[in-house]
């Protein structure tokens, strides 16, 4: 296994954060509504592990260090594992685990089904993360992992919709997607290999 101590690092790192921040909801340094705070930071934090885990492919064509994909697995799953939170912290803190309540929210909030969709599709992600899926799968894998591009799509569409009229941050972040989507397109693949090249030389 390669940079067996930067995994454990960085594992450790993004564990932490859902940690803290329940102990600052446990010392009631979260505000008035506690469990709004912790839904709203974890569904943040899983948008931001996604955009990060979307960065490692063009940050290793621009700069050449293959060293990104190795945490790119790593990171994805925890983005799955952040969104498995936020949905379990919105089933208990906001509607006290009353599934009857969720079947109705799915039907008003129209933004509730999104974030269920986005859901499903990180779940196929995730459970096909494994080396054995890669082989299982060969050429399938790589199509199957396209979904991560229309579930970020979800996703923001999700937040979109949360946040509606301040639309500060989801600006910053639908920046971001944008551009780490563009980064896919055949051209500006070619232009980062080519970067890099320049660097190299
Ligand atoms: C079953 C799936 C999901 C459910 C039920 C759900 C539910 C919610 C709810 C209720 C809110 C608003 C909380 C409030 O009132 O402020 C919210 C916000 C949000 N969710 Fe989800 N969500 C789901 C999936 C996801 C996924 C997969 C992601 C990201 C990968 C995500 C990211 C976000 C973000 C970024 C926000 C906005 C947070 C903010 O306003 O700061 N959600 N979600």
């Amino acid at each position: 296994m390669r940079y067996p101590w930067w995994r454990l690092l960085l594992f450790c790192s993004i564990a932490s954060v859902p940690c803290y921040w329940l102990y600052l909801a446990a010392v009631a340094a979260l505000g008035p509504d506690p469990g709004k705070v912790l839904v709203d930071n974890l569904g943040q934090g899983a948008l931001v592990l996604l955009l990060c885990s979307l960065a490692m492919t063009p940050l290793r064509s621009l700069t050449g260090w293959s060293g990104w994909i190795v945490f790119r697995r790593q990171v994805g799953l925890w983005a799955f594992g952040y969104a498995v939170l936020h949905l379990v912290a919105y089933l208990y803190f906001l509607l006290g685990f009353e599934f009857g309540d969720f079947a109705a929210e799915l039907v008003e909030r129209p933004y509730i089904a999104l974030g269920v969709i986005a859901l499903v599709g990180l779940s196929a992600l995730a459970l096909t993360s494994t080396q054995w899926s890669m082989r299982k799968l060969g050429k399938r894998w790589k199509k199957l992992h396209r979904i991560v591009y229309p579930a970020l799509i979800v996703v923001l569409l999700h937040m979109l919709w949360v946040v509606r009229s301040d639309v500060g941050q989801w600006s910053l972040y639908a920046t971001l997607a944008a551009i780490l989507l563009a980064a896919r397109l055949p051209a500006v693949k070619r232009a980062l290999g080519r970067l890099n090249a320049r660097r190299r030389s």
